[in-house]
Parts: C-alpha cells; structure tokens; sequence
C-alpha cells in the first residue's frame, strides 16, 4: 500500500469521469477498451497519459473531466451489500478512536468495506487493521472494494471471517488494540471481547442507527464499569447551493445516518470512578437496579 499515484494517467489505474451534469462514472483503465456510456463512447487510450483535471471529449461531443477518485467519492460509487459508513461519519470516527500512522484498529463488521478504507488510510502501512465479518458473502465484496481501491491486498489488513464475540484469543492478543470500531447491529454483544484485547486507554468507537441501540450500547458499557463515561454525538451535514444570488442550503440532504458513542478503555483491574452526577429523575425508572439505582428518585425523565 503505497501513496496514492501522482503525474499522468496509467494503465490499470482508477479515474473517475465527470461529464458536463456532475455525474461521475468510474472506471480501471485499460489500453484500447473503450468506455460506453449514454452519451457517447471515451477510447482509455484517450484518457491514459493525460493529466489529472484534463479533459476528454466522448464521440457525441460531451467533455469529461478526467481525475483520480478521492476515497469519499470511491466509497459512495462502490458496490455495497450492507450500508456503508458515510465519509462524515468516517472522518469522526478516525478522530474518536485517534488512529493514525502505526495505529493498531480492529473493526467489526466490515460490509462493503467503506470504513475499512479509511481505516488503512489513516493507520498507513506501518499500521495494522483487522477487520472481522461473519457474513462470508460481505466479507468477498468488501475485499474487492478495499484491494481495488489500493490497487492490491494492502499488506497492513487482515481479513477475518466470523462473528468477533466468537474471536479465538489466538488471532488477537490481549490489550494490543489501539482502537475497535463497532459498526453491527447488537455491539452491545461484544464488550467482553473489547475489554481483552483494548489496551488501557485505547479508545472504543460504536457507531448505531437507532436510538434503542444508542441506549442499551451505553447502558450496557457502563454497567461493565471497564470504560470511561461513554460520550455520544451526531453529525449533521448540510451542503449549499451556490449559484449567483441563490445562495441557500440544498434542498435535499442526508437526514440521518448514525450516532457515534466513543468511550476509553481502564486499566486491567481498575473500574470507572462512579458517577457523582445525580441521573435525571425517572431516567431508569422505577424498577431500575443496575448502578446508581440507589439514587434514582423517580418521577419524570429529564
Ligand atoms: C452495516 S454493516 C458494516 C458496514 C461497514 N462499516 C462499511 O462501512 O461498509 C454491518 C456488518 O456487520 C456484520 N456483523 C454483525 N454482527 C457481527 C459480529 N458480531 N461479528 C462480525 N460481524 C458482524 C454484518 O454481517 C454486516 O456485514
């Protein structure tokens, strides 16, 4: 996994074609296939040695804008079997679970492979990423969207297929995980395998679709009392229209992918100080017994 290729076009690369409406079509080149497309055919003999943000013309007079993909544009264009990590949620969930050049990231599941590719991006080959996924026919596409994107199977991934409740200690030692991003759908089932192979402070990132999983995901955290006071956070992203005096936010937008919770894991042996904030009043309600119930007043939720 090197850096991303730089000067003209090469055979065997991705470029992503962008015609005159902003749609964009992305494609491996090939010397002499022949790019189709309703509105005309592109030769890649055209396209191969030509510059990033240059121009070809298809047989029916339509310009094209030649460059290479970014990820953010590669992962919402890849083929995908389960929902995929948008890139905002990427970006919070890189900075949540503070990996960077080295980082060693376990993930689960994979899916299509989005986050993956972020994943690698930010722990570089010096890094090391795991990735588990119990579903075999995920697991097939997610490696082709990943070894396609890198251009290869990138030397810093591991790929394992089964369910991460059932991880053999064999395949990940104890406390050698800089940072686990959840992305399933009970990560809840999973905590006692994060506190083995979390080292002490290393982070613990689940992203959630709904609320009643945000809730039991951090009810459920802390009554292990291995993980400090979970945080919980939302991105909302809106894109602007801008053209002459119409300027305003777009009319469409994406109303909601996920919640991110995002916690750090204690030392072996140490449990999280107990809360010294009063929970509202009625939170848990009446018939509450895990920690803090002895504080709870009833009444109505706050
Ligand atoms: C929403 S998808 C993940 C999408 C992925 N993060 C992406 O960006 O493309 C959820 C995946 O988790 C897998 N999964 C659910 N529970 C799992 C578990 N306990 N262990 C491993 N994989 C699991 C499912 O099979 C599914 O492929």
């Amino acid at each position: 996994m090197g850096p991303r290729p730089t000067g003209p076009i090469g055979p065997g690369e991705l470029v992503q074609m962008t015609d005159t409406r902003g749609v964009k079509t992305t494609i491996t080149t090939q010397p002499g296939a022949v790019l189709h497309t309703h509105r005309g055919q592109i030769p890649h003999d055209s396209i191969i040695g030509s510059s990033e943000g240059s121009i070809t013309t298809s047989t029916r007079g339509i310009d094209y804008l030649i460059q290479r993909p970014q990820l953010d544009d590669y992962v919402l264009g890849m083929p995908r079997q389960a929902a995929v990590i948008y890139p905002k949620d990427a970006a919070r969930i890189v900075a949540l679970g503070d990996i960077g050049s080295g980082s060693r990231v376990l993930e689960a599941g994979v899916g299509s492979g989005a986050l993956t590719c972020y994943l690698l991006k930010a722990a570089g080959p010096s890094g090391a990423v795991t990735s588990v996924e119990r579903r075999s026919d995920f697991a097939e596409v997610a490696s082709e969207n990943v070894c396609r994107w890198f251009g290869g199977d990138p030397r810093s991934w591991t790929l394992i297929e089964g369910d991460l409740v059932d991880l053999p200690e064999a395949e990940v030692a104890a406390e050698t995980i800089d940072a686990l991003i959840l992305d399933m759908l009970a990560p809840w089932e999973c905590l006692d395998v994060a506190d083995r192979i979390v080292r002490a402070g290393g982070a613990l990132v689940a992203y959630v679709a709904t609320t009643t999983q945000l809730s039991r995901f951090v009810e459920t955290l802390r009554i292990t009392g291995r993980w400090t006071e979970p945080r919980s956070e939302e991105s909302i992203l809106r894109t602007w229209h801008l053209d002459g005096l119409a300027v305003r936010p777009d009319h469409r937008m994406s109303g909601h992918t996920g919640f991110l919770v995002s916690a750090r894991h204690m030392a072996a042996g140490q449990h999280a100080p107990a809360r010294r904030r009063r929970p509202a009043p009625g939170a848990y309600g009446e018939d509450y017994q895990g920690p803090g119930a002895q504080q709870v007043d009833g009444g109505e939720a706050g």
